[in-house]
């Protein structure tokens, strides 16, 4: 089935393009484009989430074989392929996929004599985007130009951060990013929410952790706290979301209450 023959839900509401961001490595980026991802398809919302990280965990997690694709993302940003012939069908419903494979890992240095470089995937979201309800961006864990470009793509930013000491620590550079792209490229950005991840009730660390990020970020943190849980770390190696793989558990349940937030939130 093509993703054009798919109908939206909402019919009069713009499209929420959200960068999914923390320049930190394995606070639960890519788990939460998965999940998240999945859980608002579940509610009849047609998704797309742009995997824009080498690593291609996204892209993996949603059972597309990296080994079989001929193109990625990259394709588009410095190939001129058409980003419309990129986008797959994923293990969950409603929810499509721009896949990454390693090969995106040279766009970071490519796209550095690129044309308005850092706007080169902004251009290619903007002929899809009305398509879906909304585009995620899976950032990968570095503030260079792949960041950038998502940064001046996106309305918004979903900030996991993982319930871990040095939480907050690299916040203020993300935050200095957000502020150097609002300033030059893209001055309505703003933090849609803040996720606290792999939370665990056992410890107090969790808790002092989280009162730590809300004192700092306030009203932005969402109520929903992702739990720790061996779920959510075995789903991508069947190649599904949690709520396929395991519906019943903990998981799964966080991410649908977030999914119900984010709608919320608008
Ligand atoms: N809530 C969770 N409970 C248990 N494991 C998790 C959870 N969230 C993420 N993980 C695991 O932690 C690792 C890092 O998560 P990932 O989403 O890949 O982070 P990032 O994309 O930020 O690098 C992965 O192995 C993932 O399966
Ligand atoms: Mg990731």
């Amino acid at each position: 089935m093509q993703y054009a023959d798919i109908p939206r839900k909402s019919k009069d509401n713009k499209t929420k393009v959200i960068a999914i961001i923390n320049q930190k490595g394995g606070v639960g980026k890519s788990t939460t484009a998965v999940n998240l991802a999945a859980a608002l398809g579940d509610l009849k919302y047609k998704i797309l989430v742009i995997d824009f990280d080498p690593q291609g965990n996204t892209t993996s997690g949603f059972g597309v074989d990296k080994e079989a694709l001929e193109s990625c993302i990259y394709d588009a940003l410095l190939q001129g392929q058409d980003i419309k012939e990129l986008v797959c069908e994923t293990s969950a419903d409603n929810v499509f996929l721009v896949p990454a494979t390693i090969q995106l890992a040279g766009a970071e240095i490519e796209l550095v004599s690129a044309m308005a470089r850092e706007s080169v995937l902004k251009e290619l979201l903007i002929p899809i985007q009305d398509d879906f309800d909304y585009v995620f961006i899976d950032c990968p864990p570095s503030l260079g130009l792949l960041t950038i470009n998502a940064l001046v793509a996106s309305q918004s930013l979903l900030v996991p951060i993982q319930c871990e000491y040095y939480a907050l620590e690299g916040v203020t550079k993300l935050l200095e990013s957000m502020k150097m792209v609002q300033s030059h490229l893209n001055p309505d950005l703003e933090i849609f929410g803040v996720l606290m991840t792999m939370y665990d009730s056992r410890t107090t660390l969790s808790k002092q952790v989280v009162g730590e990020v809300q004192e700092y970020f306030g009203d932005a943190v969402f109520k929903t706290v992702i739990p720790r849980t061996v779920k959510l770390s075995e789903a991508p190696s069947h190649g599904l979301p949690i709520n396929k793989y395991a519906w019943f558990n903990k998981g799964a349940t966080a991410y649908k209450s977030l999914a119900k937030e984010v709608v919320k939130r608008g």
